[in-house]
């Protein structure tokens, strides 16, 4: 049996291989699909509906999708959705402005993980890590990717990308989305 996680991201495909490889599951990477992506509120059905394009074309194959957002609180959940095209546009800079003198920098990332294969049909699995924006970028992006230099995880002083992968993935939303997911496909 064969899986493989439909991704342009390598980062993310890194991360997921390591968590998987905790229960002795080989991810793999395309297979020669593209993530195709509807505009969506709904991290569920922006991963649903990549998953009809990518499921059904009956070899024996598994496939993985994620769908992931940033939730900041005080922005009313945004950029959530959409948080791929803010971060390739405003940046880390834009959201650190939209924060300035803002006290509650609660945030959370939320990961919708979906599954389907020869005998399941269409199976989602979410995650979720609560935390906070720092008030500047800390760690790089050789710790991590996206918006890690600025999302601190509860109960860490450090962001994401100055903890590093190894201790990223014991609790970030991705780990959290792909545990469950790995038990119970
Ligand atoms: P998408 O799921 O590929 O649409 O990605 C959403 C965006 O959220 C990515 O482009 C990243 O900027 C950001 N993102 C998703 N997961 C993470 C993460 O684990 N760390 C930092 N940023 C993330």
């Amino acid at each position: 049996m064969r899986i493989f996680f439909v991704t342009s991201n390598e980062a993310k495909f890194r991360e997921a291989s390591l968590v998987l490889k905790e229960f002795g599951i080989d991810l793999m990477i395309n297979r020669g699909y593209r993530k195709v992506e509807i505009q969506s509120d709904n991290l569920e059905d922006i991963v649903n509906n990549a998953l009809q394009f990518i499921c059904g074309d009956n070899s024996s194959d598994y496939f993985v999708v994620e769908d992931d957002g940033l939730f900041i609180n005080r922005l009313n959940g945004f950029p959530g959705p959409y948080s791929s095209y803010v971060y390739k546009t405003i940046g880390l800079i834009g959201i650190l402005k939209l924060m300035s003198g803002v006290d509650d920098r609660t945030a959370y990332f939320k990961s919708v993980v979906g599954l389907c294969g020869p005998k399941v049909g269409i199976k989602l699995f979410s995650g979720v890590v609560y935390g906070r924006i720092a008030m500047e970028p800390r760690g790089g992006t050789e710790g991590g990717f996206g918006f890690d230099p600025i999302f601190i995880p509860e109960g860490y002083d450090k962001t994401f990308a100055e903890l590093g992968i190894d201790i990223k993935n014991k609790l970030s939303h991705r780990a959290r989305a792909f545990r469950p997911w790995a038990i119970g496909y």
